[in-house]
C-alpha cells in the first residue's frame, strides 16, 4: 500500500494525492497561506478520500456557516471514496463527520484515539489539539503534544509540545522546547508563539518585545490567524510596558485588516480594542468599524470563545439590537447543549455574555454579579490562558467601578504575585489601598509602579536611539517594522 511522507497508509493513492498530502501537512503546521493547491488537488481527486477528509478538517477550524457546508460537501466526498479506506482513513472520517454533526466530543475522542495508535499522524494531532484548546482541556494540549513527541524528531512538535506544557504553566521546560525548535529553524511561528506565551505568564514583556520583534520578519507568509495572533501577542507586552499607543498602532497596521471576516482576527481585534480601553486608552471609532464584520455571526454558534467575542465587540459599538438578539440566541444554544458541553454553555457563555453586555453598557454592578458567577466556569470556555485572561480583567474593573474592593484587590494581588513586574497593576493596587485606608501599602505599590515605569521609559527610548528613524511611543515604526 502507498505510503505518505510521515509512513502513514494511503488507500487509492496516486503521487499526485501523496505529494498533495505531504505538502499541505507541512503548510499548515507551519501556519502557512498557501492552500489554494491543495484545495485544487482536493476539489478534483475522486480516489483517496484522505485529501478530502483533509480539506474537510481544515475548513472546520475556520467556524463560520460556509466553511462548515464546504466541510460537509467534503465530507461526503471522502465517504463516497471510502470503500477500501484503512482504519486511520475510517477514524478520520468518524472524527470529521461528528464534528460536523456538533458531537464534538465523540470528534475529540477519535483524534485522540488516531494519535494515540498512529503518533505520526500530525495533522490528526493537530485537530485533536484544537479540540482540547477549544474545550480548555489543557491536560489534553500536552498529551497529544507529549504523544508526538514520542514518535516524531521534528520542530512542528516541539512547538506542538511546548504549547501543552505552557498551558499547563510547566513554563520552564514550554520554553526550552520552544526555543529548541526557533534554533532548528527561526522562522516556526508557533514556537514564536509558545515563547511569547511563557514571556507573558511571567511578566517578561522587554524580553517579550524584543524576541518577537527580532523574528516578525518570517511571519509575512503566515495565514491570517498566526500573523495577527503573534502581532497581538506584541501588543499585548506592549500595553503591559505602559505603550498603549504604539499597542493602537499596531492594531491598525497588524491586528486588524488582514481579513476582516475571518473569526480568529475577530477575537483578536476585540480583545485587544477591550485590553486598550482598560488602560484608559480612547479607540475612537473602531468598535463601530469591527461591529460591521461581527453583526453577522449573531446565532453561528461554533465556539463559545468567539461568541463571547463577538458579543463584547457589538456591545462596545452600540449595537443595542444585535447585542440583545445574540443573547436570546446564546441562551437557546445553552438550553440545547449536550451533556458534555453543558458547563461552557449554560455555566460560563450565558452569564458571562450577559456581564459583558452589562459591563459595556457601564452597569459595573450587575457586570460584577454575572461575570463573578462565570468565573469559576471560565476554563470551559477554552482559548489559550492568556486570551481568558480578557474576561478576568473585565471583572476586575467591574469589581473595582462598583466598589467591590475586598474582591477586587484579592484578585489585583494575585495578579501582581503571578506578573510583579506591570507597572499598570501596581498602581490600580495603589488606588485600592488608598480606598480602604491602607495608605502605606499604596505609597509603597506607587513607588514601585514609578519605580517600573522609569524603567520601561528609558528601554523605549533606548532602543529608539538605536533605531533609526523612530520616535519612542508614538508611531508604529517603532516596533517590528522588519517586514
Ligand atoms: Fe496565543
Amino acid at each position: 500500500m502507498v505510503r505518505d511522507g510521515q509512513g502513514l497508509e494511503l488507500s487509492d493513492a496516486g503521487e499526485g494525492a501523496v505529494a498533495a498530502l505531504d505538502f499541505v501537512r507541512q503548510e499548515w503546521l507551519a501556519f502557512g497561506n498557501r492552500f489554494a493547491p491543495f484545495i485544487e488537488a482536493a476539489d478534483k481527486e475522486e480516489k483517496c478520500p484522505m485529501l478530502p477528509l483533509v480539506a474537510a478538517g481544515l475548513m472546520l477550524t475556520m467556524y463560520s456557516q460556509e466553511s462548515h457546508a464546504a466541510a460537509a460537501r467534503y465530507c461526503a466526498r471522502a465517504k463516497a471514496m471510502a470503500a477500501g479506506a484503512t482504519p486511520r482513513e475510517q477514524a478520520w472520517l468518524i472524527g470529521i463527520e461528528s464534528w460536523i454533526a456538533g458531537d464534538l466530543d465523540r470528534s475529540a475522542q477519535a483524534f485522540e484515539g488516531i494519535v494515540a495508535q498512529w503518533p505520526r499522524d500530525l495533522l490528526a494531532a493537530k485537530l485533536a489539539q484544537i479540540h482540547a484548546f477549544n474545550r480548555g482541556d489543557a491536560e489534553a494540549l500536552l498529551r497529544i503534544g507529549a504523544e508526538i513527541a514520542a514518535a516524531n524528531d521534528d520542530r512542528f512538535v516541539l512547538a506542538m509540545h511546548a504549547f501543552g506544557l505552557e498551558e499547563c504553566n510547566r513554563l520552564d521546560e514550554a520554553e526550552a522546547l520552544a526555543r529548541r525548535a526557533v534554533a532548528i529553524d527561526r522562522r516556526d511561528p508557533w514556537a514564536h508563539h509558545a515563547i511569547a506565551h511563557c514571556l507573558e505568564a511571567r511578566g517578561r514583556m522587554l524580553e517579550g518585545v524584543a524576541f518577537l520583534e527580532s523574528v516578525a520578519d518570517t511571519w509575512e507568509g503566515c495565514n491570517s490567524f498566526m500573523y495577527t495572533h503573534n502581532w497581538w501577542h506584541l501588543a499585548l507586552f506592549l500595553i503591559d510596558l505602559d505603550r498603549t499607543d504604539e499597542a493602537l498602532a499596531l492594531y491598525d497596521r497588524r491586528v486588524w485588516g488582514v481579513w476582516k471576516e475571518f473569526c480568529e482576527d475577530q477575537a483578536n481585534a476585540v480583545s485587544l480594542l477591550a485590553r486598550l480601553e482598560l488602560r484608559g486608552v480612547d479607540v475612537g471609532s473602531r468598535w463601530a468599524e469591527l461591529a460591521t464584520y461581527l453583526k453577522p455571526r449573531l446565532h453561528e454558534h461554533y465556539s463559545a470563545f468567539h461568541d463571547v467575542h463577538y458579543l463584547y465587540g457589538l456591545a462596545r459599538a452600540g449595537e443595542a439590537s444585535a447585542v440583545t438578539e445574540m443573547l436570546a440566541s446564546l441562551e437557546d444554544r445553552a438550553e440545547r447543549a449536550k451533556p458534555f458541553e453543558r458547563e461552557t454553555w449554560a455555566g460560563c457563555t450565558v452569564p458571562l455574555a450577559h456581564g459583558l453586555a452589562a459591563h459595556a453598557k457601564g452597569d459595573s454592578a450587575e457586570a460584577a454579579r454575572l461575570l463573578g458567577q462565570a468565573m469559576p466556569h471560565l476554563r470551559t470556555l477554552g482559548g489559550s490562558i492568556a486570551q481568558r485572561a480578557l474576561f478576568g480583567a473585565i471583572h476586575l474593573d467591574a469589581l473595582t467601578r462598583s466598589g467591590w474592593n475586598d474582591a477586587a484587590l484579592a484578585l489585583l494581588q494575585a495578579d501582581e504575585r503571578e506578573r510583579p513586574t506591570v507597572a499598570a497593576t501596581k498602581r490600580a493596587l495603589a488606588e485600592l489601598y488608598k480606598r480602604v485606608g491602607r495608605t502605606e501599602q499604596a505609597l509603597a505599590a506607587e513607588y514601585q509602579a514609578e519605580q517600573l515605569a522609569r524603567r520601561y521609559r528609558a528601554t523605549a527610548t533606548a532602543t529608539a536611539r538605536t533605531t533609526p528613524g523612530t520616535t519612542p511611543g508614538t508611531t508604529p515604526g517603532t516596533i517590528g517594522e522588519t517586514a
